[in-house]
């Protein structure tokens, strides 16, 4: 451990979904690795003990699957437990004193958005704050001023610099990749802009419905759920310029100058779609307008990409789960030879999940007499698993105070305002049905021969 390491992970909300889901498979994978040799005190409503605490975390490995039992004795011997109100100023003296010397807290805030302000100024008035740090999770507010309002409301306590927003898209080997495959070889860097490349998709296409989280899709939909955040995120690192020099803020800065430069959406170019079915989910209003399927087009006036559309959708119950990233570069200047329409482009398709492949289209001549071609991949693959877990790698960084992988106040805010004339649209979404790629409007969206690709099974094992 080092000097600016935390010396104890508090996490509020310890029995909710979040850290049953995702934040317990985490610790288990930190403390295997030795990453983790602190005390994890777990808050929540009073009414547990902490030995119902260690059982509800041994459930949650068993369900996930995956039980280190040695690292969970470990982690079970390091856990603590404080009850009480988050209203109530004496849970958080409690928490204070179970803190006892402890200087650098984090503080993760695995609770509804509504109970930030009241946990972050609960912890202040306690005088639990000095030299801590906090994680929040995504959804970051649920507009800009939203998002303006949490962020005046974590600076009033925390500067900048101790605020950890998780995305775990960024948490990801694979998006990591993105940033590394780009800005680690030097032939992209030439065609990589206005000049090659025709246009960039991110499909983010899930097969599976709401999932039994009805009442949560309806505060969000999918423009708030994974536009804003996940999708953005990636055009980002996408199309954001190479950092100046090799340290976390000047990458942030580049980010922050890209979102800075998208247009917001237009609202003619979004398609909203719900499938059908939603309105009968567990709660969901029987007539709903919230979305399951946001497709759009997205412009970045920077020197780089003006004129590139850049399309984006994402849905439930669509024909497949998979993230990709499809960028088609131009044709040739000229047709020498007798291709298909729209056969003669090149592209790069990143695969982020469930597999992590990255292929670059081309096309080459079929064996034979006459000259005709056919298109080939190579394909760089990677094992699908990820070697650390998002919510593992993420938790990492904030015990580090590695801002990296985090989302930043501005950034954050800029995308609201990308997104906000999605969420303004009031026209409500057309029905589709489940196992397709959402309302024909979608289609529309891509004009011209080549239209939107869609993801499919990948064809070889991973290596
Ligand atoms: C979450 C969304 O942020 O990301 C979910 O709330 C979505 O609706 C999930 O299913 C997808 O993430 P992953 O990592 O499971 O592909």
């Amino acid at each position: 451990m080092s000097g600016s390491d935390c010396d104890a992970l508090v996490i509020f909300g310890v029995t909710g979904d979040l850290s049953y889901k995702k934040i317990f498979p985490a610790l288990q994978a930190l403390v295997a690795r030795g990453n983790l040799p602190i005390p994890v005190i777990g808050v929540a409503r009073g009414g547990w003990t902490l030995a119902r605490l260690r059982a509800r975390v041994g459930d949650s490995l068993t369900e996930t699957g995956d039980v280190d039992t040695s690292a969970v004795d470990r982690l079970s011997a390091q856990l603590h437990y404080v009850g009480g109100d988050y209203n109530d100023e004496s849970t958080y003296l409690r928490l204070k004193q179970a803190l006892s010397d402890r200087v650098r807290p984090l503080f993760y805030l695995a609770v509804a958005p509504g109970m930030f302000e009241t946990v972050v100024n609960g912890l202040a008035k306690a005088g639990c704050v000095a030299g801590a740090r906090v994680v929040v999770e995504k959804p970051f507010g649920r507009d800009l001023a939203s998002a303006r309002t949490l962020n005046r409301t974590l600076h009033a306590v925390f500067d900048e610099q101790s605020v950890f927003r998780i995305d775990h898209y960024l948490g990801k080997e694979a998006v990591q990749n993105l940033l590394y495959f780009r800005f680690a070889n030097s032939f992209l860097e030439p065609i990589w802009n206005r000049h090659y490349v025709d246009s960039i998709q991110v499909t983010m296409a899930e097969a599976f419905g709401v999932q039994g989280r009805g009442r949560f899709y309806e505060e969000v939909g999918t423009a708030r759920d994974v536009v804003q955040n996940h999708l953005l995120q990636l055009v980002a690192l996408l199309t954001m310029d190479a950092p100046a020099v090799r340290d976390a803020s000047a990458a942030r800065a580049e980010k922050l100058r890209l979102f800075r430069a998208m247009r917001p959406i237009d609202p003619l170019s979004v398609v909203r779609g719900q499938f059908e079915g939603y309105r009968d989910e567990a709660g969901v209003s029987a007539n709903s307008s919230v979305e399951t399927f946001a497709a759009c087009r997205l412009n970045i006036d920077t020197w780089r990409w003006s004129g590139v559309p850049i399309y984006l959708r994402a849905g439930k119950r669509l024909p497949m789960t998979a993230t990709e990233v499809f960028v088609r570069l131009k044709p040739t200047p000229l047709a020498i030879f007798d291709e298909p329409a729209g056969g003669l482009s090149n592209y790069f398709r990143f695969r982020l999940s469930p597999e992590v492949v990255i292929a670059t289209g081309t096309r080459v001549k079929q064996p034979g007499d006459g000259m005709v071609g056919e298109s080939a991949e190579l394909v760089a693959r990677h094992a699908s698993g990820d070697a650390n877990l998002p919510y593992e790698r993420l938790l990492r960084d904030a015990l580090r105070g590695d801002p990296a992988l985090f989302t930043q106040d501005e950034s954050v805010e800029a995308a609201w305002r990308v997104v906000q004339p999605m969420l303004d649209a009031d026209a409500p979404p057309v029905e589709y049905p489940s196992g397709t790629w959402g309302p024909p409007a979608a289609r529309a969206l891509i004009g011209g021969s080549n239209g939107w690709h869609n993801p499919a099974p990948e064809t070889s094992a991973p290596c």
